[in-house]
């Protein structure tokens, strides 16, 4: 299985980005804890941090016929982004949406999202337990 792990805006300071909320891990760490579990899993990862809104559309258009699946933490796009919506509806590509705290405990304008309803699945609120769980989501999503 091959998957794309695509991280959004402000993900890049993990670690330093209000602790109390994101926990104390970096993006690297959260990164090569994955690809470690990818391994042994026998999974191929590849990973990509943007803020900006194009490179996060043109690399799920580069996943498509490359990839089987995307795992998605889209961070503030997610309450924003029309384009990241569209980008997997025309790539037919199945993602997994994480957010590390619970969006649904927070302000009510991260209680929308552009994503959820065209997900495969959604996991919010595991800190980055929510990575792991996501791969193993679209590995049984993917085999159902
Ligand atoms: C986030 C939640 C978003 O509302 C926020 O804008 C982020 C991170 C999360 O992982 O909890 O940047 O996606």
């Amino acid at each position: 299985m091959k998957v794309l792990l695509l991280n959004g805006p402000n993900l890049n300071l993990l670690g330093k980005r209000e602790p109390e909320i994101y926990g104390s891990q970096t993006l690297a760490d959260i990164e090569n804890d994955l690809s470690i579990y990818a391994k042994s899993t026998d999974c191929q990862l590849s990973t990509l941090q943007s803020n900006a809104e194009h490179e996060l559309i043109d690399a799920i258009h580069a996943g498509m016929g490359e990839v089987d699946g995307v795992i998605i933490n889209p961070g503030a796009f997610t309450h924003t982004s029309v384009a990241l919506r569209d980008a997997f509806l025309g790539t037919k590509l199945p993602f997994i949406e994480v957010h590390l705290s619970n969006v649904h405990a927070r302000e009510e304008f991260r209680h929308k999202s552009f994503l959820s309803d065209v997900a495969v699945g959604i996991i919010v609120g595991c800190g980055t337990l929510g990575y792991k769980l996501a791969l193993d989501a679209l590995r049984f999503k993917l085999k159902t």
